[in-house]
């Protein structure tokens, strides 16, 4: 059985600094943490800094989304794969995109060595034109040496994330969500076995709207023109989901929640 970590969207020096104190508390619950850090650097993009922190907090994959290519560290990141172990969105139209869409570890796990693939997907409704997610799982799971599959779905839309889910039920071992930032309260485990829970929740700043300051975000909503947004700091929290596989089904689901200052109420189970 592998006992993988996932945790949402790292947001920011909020989310990194919350990242490093608290992930390494809960690496003696996981076999593997998959992190995604598509906000790392600012709030847009993974860069060095972003990416070595997590690996020293104990992440051993970092996923990506729409933000993937807005700092250009993440293209030097890519080409050291032994060092940084990052999964871009699979569905791109381009052949030529850089880095991977999906990755295979060998988990040490209490029974032995069991093979895990993360995959990277981006949503379509309500996000930009890329390739179809679902045709594009098809073709990745044609594959036989996949082990068990875990995939990080990066949509806007819950439909969207629930249909991607259904579709998918008893052909990989979780559909978990990123992107809204807002961790849902739909974890569960589907009939055919597919962990699913439509949004992770995001790694950042607490006192904020999906991570800006407020300030900018509500300037825009009441104004309707466009206004500066900036990162917020402050305490932060972060938000994961702990999910328990056995040959690519899920046998245990639970969301995780832990916020800086709140620490006697921070953990869901
Ligand atoms: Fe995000
Ligand atoms: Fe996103």
């Amino acid at each position: 059985m592998i006992r993988l970590l996932f945790v949402g969207d790292v947001f920011a020096a909020a989310g990194r600094r919350v990242l490093g104190t608290h992930l390494p508390s809960l690496r003696s619950k996981s076999d593997f943490i998959v992190v995604n850090m598509e906000n790392a650097a600012g709030g847009f993009g993974l860069h060095r800094e972003g990416a070595d922190g997590a690996l020293k907090a104990g992440a051993h994959c970092m996923t990506l989304g729409n933000h993937a290519w807005h700092h250009k560290d993440v293209y030097v990141l890519m080409q050291d794969e032994g060092t940084y172990p990052i999964v871009r969105p699979l569905n791109y139209s381009d052949p030529g995109t850089p880095g991977v869409g999906w990755r295979s570890f060998d988990v040490k796990t209490a029974q032995g060595t069991e093979r895990l693939t993360v995959v990277n997907l981006l949503g379509r409704v309500f996000m930009e034109a890329v390739d179809n997610p679902f045709r594009a799982m098809d073709t990745l799971l044609e594959r036989d040496d996949l082990g068990s599959v875990f995939v990080d779905f990066h949509a806007e839309a819950t439909s969207e994330k629930q249909g991607m889910a259904r579709y998918l039920d008893g052909r990989v071992a979780a559909v978990i969500g990123t992107h809204t930032h807002v961790p849902t309260a739909d974890t569960r485990i589907l009939p055919g076995g597919t962990a699913f829970q439509a949004d992770a929740g995001f790694t950042g700043p607490f006192e904020s709207i999906i991570g800006s300051d407020p300030h900018g975000p509500i300037e825009r909503f009441v104004t309707e023109r466009p206004h500066r947004y900036g990162a917020a700091d402050g305490p932060a929290e972060l938000n994961g989901v702990f999910v328990q596989i056995e040959s690519n089904r899920a046998v245990g689901i639970e969301r995780y929640r832990y916020v800086e200052g709140q620490e006697s109420g921070g953990q869901l189970s």
